[in-house]
């Protein structure tokens, strides 16, 4: 695995590439990686010759009084697993180079991040679309892969692909969860070992409500008391939310009749969490 720091020789390397014929994959990550950061490597291997890794923790995607400064890094912990993983280039910009003193330019897409995560992180999604944008410039993929665990996003990045006319396949990856249910993330490892215990809350209250759904119940206002009683019942979980939207979309439903998405964050002590469920699938 060849690491790469410089955007111009990402883009050199990238140009090569394609001259060459090859399909180009990204998977955009902020490092600390775990398995389901390798199962989007796996997933963009099916399709591409050659899978870039991106690691950078985006300043512009962090609110204040976030946690930038200390979101946890290991470069070395992370070559060695891309490494194994089979991939081909770790591409690690520096944050002076993609954002010089005179950096003005940022990437609003309006509707999809409004609400859900949007409420609770003003300009985040702001700043993912305008990484994710210059990432796709300087690597030049045909594909990139995004997690549905962060599933806001992934709609954010669909949209600003489709508006940006991006040349660009955006390909989801299936949220991963740990034996317990509790979903992949760096930020577990901030969860001290009664705070992990509390954070299984989180994925109990999806269960509950696909339950519920599945025995016949689809008015979303039952549906997502039930999932907010389950998580406000429990003690050291602080919801911040609970919203069932259409899957596609992210738009208001008020009955589940296409596929929906039950997401939910809550705080678990200072560390805020996310997760989600599709229901109403035909699988
Ligand atoms: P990060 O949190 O490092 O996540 C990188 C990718 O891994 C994202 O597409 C995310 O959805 C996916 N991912 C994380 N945990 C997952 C899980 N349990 N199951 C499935 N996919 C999972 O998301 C970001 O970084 C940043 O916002 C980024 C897109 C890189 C822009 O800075």
């Amino acid at each position: 695995m060849e690491t790469i720091r410089k955007m111009n020789a990402m883009q050199k390397i990238s140009d090569g590439l394609r001259r060459k014929g090859k399909r180009i994959g990204l998977v955009p990550t902020m490092g600390y990686l775990h398995d389901a950061h390798l199962s989007l490597v796996r997933k963009a291997r099916e399709s591409c010759d050659s899978v870039v890794v991106s690691i950078f923790v985006n300043p512009t995607q962090f609110v204040p009084g976030e946690d930038f400064e200390k979101y946890p890094r290991d470069e070395e912990g992370d070559k060695a697993k891309l490494d194994q993983g089979g991939v081909d280039f770790l591409f690690i910009p520096e944050a002076e180079e993609m954002y010089p003193p005179r950096y003005q330019t940022f990437v609003d897409v309006l509707e999809v991040s409004k609400g859900l995560c949007g409420d609770f992180r003003p300009g985040h999604f702001r700043g993912v679309a305008t990484v994710v944008a210059k990432l796709f410039n300087i690597v030049k993929p045909h594909v990139a892969v995004f997690g549905e665990k962060d599933y806001q996003q992934l709609l954010v990045i669909k949209r600003m692909v489709e508006d940006l006319n991006f040349d660009i396949q955006i390909i989801p990856g299936a949220l991963v969860r740990e034996n317990d249910g509790i979903a992949m993330s760096s930020r577990n490892t901030y969860l001290a070992p009664e705070e992990r215990q509390r954070a299984l809350i989180l994925y109990r209250s999806l269960l509950k409500g696909k339950d519920l759904f599945e025995s016949g119940e689809k008015k979303v206002s039952v549906l997502s008391k039930a999932v907010r009683e389950t998580i406000e019942s429990a003690d050291g979980a602080t919801l911040q939310y609970v919203e069932i939207r259409d899957a596609e979309t992210l738009e208001e439903i008020k009955n589940v009749d296409h596929p929906a998405l039950i997401a939910v964050a809550a705080m678990v002590g200072s560390v805020r969490l996310i997760d989600n469920i599709i229901i109403g699938t035909s699988e």
